[in-house]
């Protein structure tokens, strides 16, 4: 590591927060691990800790992100949750991909190929969020039996996708009711892994008795986003809405104990005094009012950090930002700081929570947002590893 910002990911923290979600729900066969954007942008290399605590499918995006988990995992069965062009149709095949069919434009594409492998096949269900799939039952029904007449495609999977959480919306149940519609005239039992809930679904509402897979993204990396007990009662009116929304009882009995497994850090790189009058940074309009010291850290917007962060955790203190620029940012730091003492940006003494809700945005944008260029240094089993990529 030669620029010293990285993110340490805790690989055994991403196993356990694996085995405690696996254990409480323990019903279902399939566990897909959402793993796209390089795990949350965790590193795409923890894909082996969240197999070690039960991970027993992956999901991304495209193909590209398909091949980064190949080089770890070869054995692992892979869904890319996006239709990947039909040019590619024989790498996937090659590399054991699971393709999405989400029109039967698609699929008729498809069936000009000349297939000869077996090519694994999930059908993609618009139940309600006009973003992809199927949303005529005609279709759905077509798509079905042309599948399950070609030789070699292999109908394994049906999904969809919840827009919303349910909790105090009637949309969850809706889009359940889309789904169930949509494939009335289809055998669901005859397709092996049947999945339509992700994080917040899991625990918001009870095991939907056909599925027998869960998609689980945000939650791995330690995001339990129903409320605890307390404030849940507080929310929910008593039962008045658990009643209306069939909402699960494990909402409320939602004991998980998940941890966050990112810690974003960066090292002192230098130090300068600044006197009154002087200023700091772009714009020349941080003006000092007494003499300071100042800090330069090797961290910026480019990383996807900014001055919004308010502030830094150096030796045991919270420090200011003055001002951030593309790859640095300047704090206001006590007369003992160091060059190349450690700076925690987010993680361990500064929590995600609190970054997220001074950003106003979402644990989901938060770690979408530092880049790729910030090291990973992955810790698992005391070994700790620079992960090149
Ligand atoms: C189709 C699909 N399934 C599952 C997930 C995982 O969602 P979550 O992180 O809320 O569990 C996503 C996330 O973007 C998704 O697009």
């Amino acid at each position: 590591m030669y620029r010293k910002t990285y993110a340490e990911i805790d690989g055994d923290i991403l196993t356990n927060n694996i085995k405690e979600i696996t254990k409480k729900y323990n019903d279902y066969q399939y566990y897909i691990g959402v793993v796209k954007n390089n795990a949350y942008n965790h590193g795409i290399y923890v894909v082996n800790n969240l197999i070690a605590g039960g991970i027993n499918y992956l999901a991304v995006s495209s193909f590209e992100e398909c091949l980064q988990i190949r080089k770890y995992n070869n054995e692992i069965p892979i869904l890319c949750l996006e239709p990947i062009d039909i040019e590619y149709i024989y790498d996937c095949i090659n590399n054991g991909i699971t393709i999405t069919v989400e029109s039967l434009k698609y699929l008729e594409d498809l069936m000009k190929l000349e297939i000869k492998d077996k090519l694994n096949i999930h059908l993609k269900i618009d139940s309600g969020m006009n973003r992809l799939g199927f949303k005529k039952r005609q279709e759905v029904k077509s798509a079905y039996e042309l599948i399950n007449n070609a030789k070699y495609l292999y109908l394994e999977g049906i999904y969809s996708h919840f827009a919303t959480s349910g909790i105090s919306d009637p949309f969850w149940d809706i889009q359940l009711k889309n789904f169930e519609e949509l494939t009335k005239d289809i055998d669901l039992k005859t397709i092996p892994i049947v999945h339509l809930g992700r994080s917040l679904t899991l625990v918001n509402h009870p095991k939907i008795s056909f599925c027998n897979g869960i998609r689980l993204g945000i939650i791995m990396f330690g995001f339990n986003q129903s409320l605890p007990e307390e404030k849940f009662y507080q929310k929910m009116k008593k039962n008045y809405l658990t009643n209306k929304y069939n909402i699960s009882p494990t909402t409320r009995q939602n004991d998980l104990k998940l941890k966050t497994a990112f810690v974003l850090k960066t090292k002192v790189m230098s130090i300068r005094k600044v006197l009154p009058n002087e200023f700091v940074g772009y714009g020349a309009n941080i003006l000092i009012k007494e003499e300071m010291d100042v800090a330069t850290l090797p961290i910026g917007y480019a990383d996807g950090v900014t001055k919004a962060f308010k502030y830094v955790w150096i030796n045991n203190e919270l420090c200011d930002i003055l001002a951030d620029s593309m790859d640095m940012l300047m704090v206001k730091v006590k007369k003992n700081t160091k060059i190349g003492d450690e700076v925690e940006i987010f993680g361990h003494n500064i929590s995600i929570k609190d970054v997220t809700s001074r950003l106003n945005i979402n644990a989901y944008h938060l770690f979408n947002q530092i880049s790729s260029r910030v090291v990973r240094l992955h810790l698992s089993k005391g070994v700790k590893d620079e992960i090149k990529y």
